[in-house]
């Protein structure tokens, strides 16, 4: 039978392009998001790529009443896929207990309720920001984890102890936790992509709305780090290929498959790729100049971090697969299409 896959945060850009993977492999797909950095449009997106409306209840994730209800009515759930948050790191800075209250307590209730209606297994959404500034890279799951820089960066850990906690109690659940790099690009069909709310803070909507004249000059902060040209080196993911990472590790647990009760993946290329790197793949993508200049470094700035993903490659059979000019192509037509829809 369909699995039935609960998707929290599933308007947001990631969650997003997994719920379309999902509804593309067969699972049946419901959605909870409070449309705090989302809209409700997305779902027409999705529906336009996979023919299918997901089921989608608006609410907050700390509301358990509303979660309790939830539960109630939709009965049979098999698995959670957990990326609601909130995820600004410099916000977190300035609103700590906002960041704390979101991402953990939203974690809280839901694994609180998973065994009361026999939900087996929650993929949670983790990142790479947990092993800080690496001593080497590539950097594997075994890798020391850092202090945290940022309260975003604390829940995630938070989050991760959390699961392995209850886990190791004795709580009748799985989990697969996923350590994204960075993910960028959009689904090629340009019908769903990221919509970053106000002066994007990443580096790729930057070069897109950059590129478009939505902003005048992408600032690259800083070229004076030990790397080969000066600027920060990331492990750029396609955000598809990210989505499909999902749909493995809920099958895989859901299957029976997992080796142990918490299995943790980095979800990454393998490939190192600086900031003016990125910037020339831009160009040479949309075909013309993109007007930045360089600036002084941004305060909390990892100098160079990319994944060894032999882990998700050889035991989840999942390997990274678009290049990096088609996922740069995909995000810059993407901010194409929100231009021709009046969005941007
Ligand atoms: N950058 C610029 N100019 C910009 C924006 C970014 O030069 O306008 C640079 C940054 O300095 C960095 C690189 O581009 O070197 C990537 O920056 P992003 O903000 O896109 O991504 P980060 O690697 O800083 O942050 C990401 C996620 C966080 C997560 C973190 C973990 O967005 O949620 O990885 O390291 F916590």
């Amino acid at each position: 039978m369909a699995k039935k896959i609960l998707v929290t945060g599933g308007t947001g850009y990631i969650g997003s392009h997994t719920v379309v993977e999902l509804q593309q492999s067969g699972c049946e797909v419901l959605i909870i998001d409070n449309l705090s950095n989302s809209n409700a449009e997305v779902i027409e997106g999705v529906k336009r790529i996979t023919g299918i409306r997901p089921v989608f209840e608006k609410f907050d994730l700390t509301d358990m009443d509303s979660l309790k209800a939830f539960f109630n009515k939709h009965e049979g759930i098999d698995g959670i896929i957990h990326f609601a948050a909130s995820k600004a790191v410099g916000e977190s800075v300035q609103k700590p207990l906002l960041y704390y209250r979101n991402n953990i307590v939203s974690l809280l209730n839901l694994l609180e309720l998973m065994p009361v209606h026999g939900v087996k297994g929650i993929v949670f959404s983790s990142s790479c920001t947990v092993y800080g500034e690496p001593d080497s890279n590539p950097i594997d799951e075994n890798a020391p984890i850092k202090l945290a820089t940022s309260p975003y960066g604390n829940t995630k850990q938070i989050n991760e102890e959390i699961i392995q906690d209850f886990i190791h109690s004795g709580a009748n659940i799985k989990s697969i936790i996923l350590r994204y790099f960075n993910p960028i690009g959009a689904h090629s069909s340009a019908e769903i992509g990221e919509l970053p709310l106000g002066v994007p803070q990443n580096l790729v909507p930057y070069v897109t709305q950059t590129g478009m004249g939505i902003r005048k000059q992408l600032s690259v902060f800083g070229d004076d780090y030990n790397t080969p040209d000066g600027s920060c080196i990331r492990d750029y993911i396609n955000v598809v290929d990210l989505a499909k990472a999902h749909v493995i590790a809920i099958k895989r647990m859901l299957g029976g498959k997992s080796k142990q009760n918490v299995e943790i993946f980095n979800l990454g290329t393998g490939n190192g790729v600086s900031v003016l790197e990125l910037v020339r793949v831009f160009e040479k993508v949309s075909g013309k100049p993109l007007n930045h200049k360089i600036v002084g470094r941004r305060e909390g700035d990892i100098e160079k971090i990319w994944a060894n993903p032999d882990r998700a490659n050889s035991v989840l059979g999942w390997k990274a697969q678009e290049t990096l000019e088609d996922t740069v192509a995909s995000a810059w037509k993407w901010q194409q299409r929100l231009r021709e829809k009046g969005i941007m």
